[in-house]
């Protein structure tokens, strides 16, 4: 068979990425990262797409540069279609249909979700790949879902969230301790020197195997505000432990419904995708899923964990074999299911 050369871009919050794969292998992954939110603490979705619209060309050139390839040798380019910021799509759709335009090579749209699940094809060295069927537990700062995923292009939503993501339970808390945006790692970091008993917050009642995260940042301004009458110096002299007790909470509430996922569907094959995936606490706990519950886990490399294209460009490389082209009529969609 034909090597395939996919260029794969991604444009859906505030990251710009561009990627090229050979096959299912990464050759390049470029991720330029958007410092103007920080001062913000929090995406400014007007800011984000200006700034794809500065990056997109050298990060472009980036990915090929380091892959070393010509434009030339590549079969098509794939994008993130949706879900995300329509400013930002925009920048990044428009991009791919010129450039499929001018180098005449098909254009593949790319679901940003199916892409964080598919990140675990990537070929990596000493990473097996998930067997289908398997679950996946998406987590970013826009998204927690669990998915049955049956095939590539078979996936079906068994859970979701009815309110934040849990990327943003993260944030939020993080926010309300004074912490600078995004403040997941930093929680991750902190609460690694702290008890995660040292505090209770609440667990929400959700049906099925759906979630709600909005009431954990409540929860957690209220206690901060009650505790810091009492003791102005609270937050600062307690911080390990405050973070500590939020993941803790955090990690329970995404293995309980995980373990219900497992259950009803039967399935032992676990797997872990999106930005809060980064996560230390988490990863710990899914992994004692293995010894525990029989799981088999997957948790993607770093790099494929948060925004890039590389992930974008896996979904590109399986579409390619699979003759799925997208119209150059094609717009981009902030919101777009899976
Ligand atoms: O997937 P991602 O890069 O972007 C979205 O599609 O949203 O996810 C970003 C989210 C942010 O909320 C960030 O705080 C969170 O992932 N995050 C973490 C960690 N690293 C990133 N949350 C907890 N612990 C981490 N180590
Ligand atoms: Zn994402």
């Amino acid at each position: 068979t034909q090597d395939v050369y996919i260029i794969a871009i991604e444009s859906s919050c505030d990251d710009t990425s561009a990627a090229v794969l050979l096959n299912d292998q990464v050759l390049s992954n470029v991720v330029a990262n958007q410092k103007i939110h920080e001062q913000y603490g929090g995406v400014v979705p007007e800011l984000a797409s200006r700034a794809h619209q500065q990056n997109i060309v050298p990060v472009v050139h980036q990915a090929l540069s380091k892959a070393n390839i010509d434009k030339k040798q590549l079969s098509a380019i794939a994008f993130t279609r949706g879900p995300g910021l329509m400013g930002s799509l925009l920048v990044g759709t428009s991009f791919a249909k010129s450039l499929s335009l001018a180098l005449d090579i098909p254009l593949i749209e790319v679901n940003h979700m199916q892409a964080h699940i598919l990140a675990h094809f990537i070929k990596e060295k000493d990473t097996p790949k998930p067997e289908f069927p398997f679950i996946a537990l998406t987590i970013s700062g826009g998204h927690t879902q669990i998915v049955k995923v049956n095939n590539f292009f078979d996936m079906q939503i068994i859970g979701e969230t009815l309110d934040d993501a849990v990327g943003e339970a993260f944030d939020k808390s993080a926010k309300i301790l004074g912490l600078p945006y995004p403040g997941g790692p930093l929680v991750d970091k902190l609460a690694k020197q702290g008890n995660p008993k040292a505090f209770i917050f609440p667990k929400p009642k959700v049906q099925d195997l759906n979630f709600s995260f909005s009431g954990l940042k409540t929860a957690v301004l209220y206690f901060v505000q009650k505790q810091t009458k009492i003791q102005p110096n609270f937050v600062e002299e307690n911080l390990e432990d405050i973070c500590a007790s939020i993941q803790y909470t955090i990690i329970i509430i995404l293995m309980d419904k995980l373990k219900k996922a497992s259950k009803s569907t039967g399935i032992k094959q676990i797997a872990i995708g999106g930005g809060v995936s980064a996560n230390s606490g988490i990863r710990e706990v899914l992994k004692q899923g293995e010894k525990k519950y029989g799981w088999t886990t997957y948790v993607p490399k770093f790099e494929y964990t948060t925004d890039n294209a590389a992930m974008i460009g896996i979904v590109g490389y399986y579409k390619y074999l699979d003759k799925s082209f997208t119209d150059q009529s094609v717009a981009a969609k902030a919101r777009f299911s899976l």
